[in-house]
C-alpha cells in the first residue's frame, strides 16, 4: 500500500440490539471481498486475556461487581488488545475494524453508572495508547426495541431499562460533540440498506486515507 503510513481504526458502537455486530461483520466480509488488509476485533476480547477479562465482566453471577471494578477490567481488556493486537496491525497499515471500543466506557462506565468523565477519560487513554478510532459508527435504537431482538443472557445486559436508556443518551451526546467522526445510523432500518450506508461512508473515508478497493 504505498502511500499510506499506517492503518485506521473504524469502530462500531451502540445499545444491546442496535446491530452494530451484524454490520461490522458485514464490513469485515465486504473488506475480505475487496481483498484489502483488515483485522477485525471485538471489545472486550480478542485476545486470550482480554476473553477471560470478558468472562469475568459479563457473567451473570457477579451482580455485585463494583462499577469502579468493571472500569478497570474494561480498560485492563482494552490495553491487552491494543498492545497485542491494534497498534501492530495499524502498523502493518490494515483497516482494523472494533466491535465497541473507547466510547462504549465513556457511555457504558461514565455515563452510564456516573463515573467522574475528566478522570476516566485520561484512564481511557492511558489504556488505548491515546489511539481513538478514525470512524464511528453509532448504530441507534430504542432501548426497548433493542433488548426484544436477543435474549438477556450476560450481567449488562441484565441491568435495568433506565441504565441502558442513559446509555443511549450518552451515546447520541457524544456522537453530536464528535460529528466529524461518529456517523449515527438509524438501527431500526433493514440490515441490507445500514450496509449500504456504512459501506458508502466507508469508501470515501478510506480513499481519502489512500486506500485502493
Ligand atoms: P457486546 O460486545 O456483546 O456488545 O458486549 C459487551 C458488553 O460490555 C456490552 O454490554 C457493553 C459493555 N461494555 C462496557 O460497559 N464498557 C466498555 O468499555 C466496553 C468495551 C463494553
Amino acid at each position: 500500500m504505498p502511500g499510506i503510513k499506517r492503518g485506521v481504526l473504524i469502530s462500531f458502537e451502540g445499545v444491546e440490539g442496535s446491530g452494530k455486530t451484524t454490520q461490522a461483520r458485514a464490513l469485515v466480509d465486504y473488506l475480505e471481498n475487496k481483498g484489502a488488509p483488515f483485522l477485525f476485533v471485538r471489545d472486550p476480547g480478542s485476545t486470550e486475556i482480554g476473553e477471560s477479562i470478558r468472562q469475568v465482566l459479563l457473567n451473570p453471577e457477579y451482580k455485585i461487581m463494583n462499577p469502579r471494578c468493571e472500569l478497570f477490567l474494561f480498560l485492563a481488556a482494552r490495553a491487552q488488545l491494543v498492545y497485542e493486537k491494534i497498534l501492530p496491525a495499524l502498523n502493518d497499515k490494515k483497516i482494523v475494524v472494533a466491535d465497541r471500543f473507547s466510547d462504549s466506557t465513556l457511555a457504558y462506565q461514565v455515563y452510564g453508572h456516573n463515573l467522574p468523565k475528566r478522570l476516566i477519560s485520561i484512564f481511557n487513554r492511558f489504556a488505548s495508547a491515546g489511539l481513538k478510532p478514525d470512524l464511528t459508527f453509532l448504530v441507534d435504537i430504542d432501548v426497548l426495541k433493542g433488548r426484544s431482538r436477543g435474549k438477556i443472557n450476560d450481567r449488562i445486559e441484565g441491568l435495568n431499562r433506565i441504565y441502558h436508556e442513559k446509555v443511549r443518551r450518552a451515546y447520541l451526546r457524544l456522537a453530536h460533540r464528535a460529528r466529524g467522526r461518529i456517523k449515527v445510523l438509524n438501527g431500526e432500518r433493514s440490515v441490507e440498506e445500514l450496509k449500504t450506508e456504512v459501506i458508502g461512508y466507508v469508501n470515501e473515508f478510506l480513499c481519502k486515507k489512500g486506500y485502493k478497493l
